[in-house]
């Protein structure tokens, strides 16, 4: 049990309510940049570390030991619902998840199964249990969207330009719309059983969706992004919807029922608001600065804090995921920064 009383700033700036500092966590705080994960890893694969939840539970505590983070996220892939649903999927070091049966017709889709998460991933809903008995930050729970998770499936892989995906979704949209539906069910799903064990807030992971053009997102993938949102709304967790080049799409965005929204670095905090979005913003540190001297870093997350600070529903966060070049002291000096500077300055 964790002695230090509950940190609530990240859920009050989820929730626009006042707090004493901005909030900050990372994504991918958990991982190849900290000697501690490497070490794991030498003995345990990611899925053997996911499928255990004491390893799981320490990696994810890892960060937020280390960092002093204001939240905590699960440890765990996109990918980690889907070899219940059917899908036989390795994630390869330095390449990400690989499929052997990618999905290419309607049959593949309608042989998808339904994810029962106390029965197929019982190890999550357990570290879940775990991480809530130690933390004295909240827990972040997530899913990969449709759109993205899709992506790998068509592809079979990484991609750079989702060709098979966009084809798919072009020529044979009665099977598109049945993978986004089937999807959807599971992030429903997924995201009911994380919160019910004891996550308290929730990102959707639309990584790549960035990829598609407004007019085929409001067609292709905004009807069960919708779905998704709209089935989980009534659970006491803030929801987080994340992309990464998806400037263009805020529109589209702002019309979900959701309570946060996540920036990477392309877009600003200030051009975000500028387009109307009022509710909790997230964001944007371009993790490729965290590779540069701490002058540049600092110069620009003081300019981020600047423009997030100018309503209390901002939370700090990297545009995406650290990479794994990145010293944990960098990250380390950059919470304590941010906590510092928006501390300091009079709302
Ligand atoms: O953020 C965290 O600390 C929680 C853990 C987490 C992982 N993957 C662990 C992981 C989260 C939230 C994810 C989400 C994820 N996985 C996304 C969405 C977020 C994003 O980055 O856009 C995506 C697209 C994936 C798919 C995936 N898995 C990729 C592209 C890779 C990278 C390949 C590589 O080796 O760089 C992975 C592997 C992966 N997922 C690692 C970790 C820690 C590295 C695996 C290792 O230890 O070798």
């Amino acid at each position: 049990m964790s002695l230090k009383p509950f940190n609530d700033n990240f859920l009050k700036a989820c929730k626009g309510e006042e707090h004493e500092h901005v909030p900050v966590w990372y994504m991918r705080q958990a991982g190849r940049f900290q000697p501690e994960y490497r070490k794991i890893r030498e003995k345990y694969s990611l899925f053997e570390i996911t499928h255990n939840p004491e390893v799981c539970t320490e990696v994810t505590l890892l960060p937020v030991r280390q960092l002093g983070v204001d939240a905590a996220i699960l440890f765990a892939d996109i990918m980690t619902p889907m070899p219940a649903m059917g899908i036989d999927v390795e994630i390869k070091s330095n390449i990400g998840p690989v499929i052997s049966n990618p999905i290419r017709t309607l049959e593949d889709v309608k042989n998808l199964r339904e994810l029962h998460p106390s029965e197929h991933i019982p190890y999550i809903l357990d570290t879940v249990k775990l991480l809530r008995e130690q933390l004295n930050v909240p827990l972040i729970g997530f899913t990969g969207a449709p759109f993205t998770l899709a992506s790998y499936l068509i592809e079979g892989g990484p991609s750079r330009n989702y060709y098979f995906t966009k084809s798919f979704m072009h020529s044979n949209p009665e099977a598109w719309h049945l993978l986004m539906d089937r999807l959807g069910d599971m992030c429903i799903t997924y995201l009911k059983a994380q919160i019910e064990a004891g996550a308290q807030a929730v990102q959707v992971f639309d990584s790549w969706v960035g990829a598609l053009n407004a007019e085929d997102y409001a067609e292709f993938v905004a009807p069960v992004m919708n779905k998704i949102f709209t089935g989980v709304k009534e659970l006491d967790a803030p929801k987080i919807m994340f992309g990464v080049g998806a400037g263009h799409l805020l529109e589209e965005w702002n019309k979900l029922p959701v309570d946060v929204i996540g920036l990477d670095w392309r877009t600003s905090i200030r051009s975000a608001r500028q387009q109307g979005v009022t509710r909790t913003v997230q964001g944007n540190l371009d993790p490729g600065l965290l590779l540069a001297s701490w002058n540049e870093i600092e110069k620009k997350t003081k300019e981020i804090l600047d423009q997030g600070m100018e309503t209390p529903n901002f939370v700090f966060n990297l545009g995406h995921g650290v990479y794994p070049q990145v010293e944990a002291e960098t990250l380390k000096r950059l919470t304590a920064f941010v906590h510092e500077y928006s501390s300091k300055i009079k709302r």
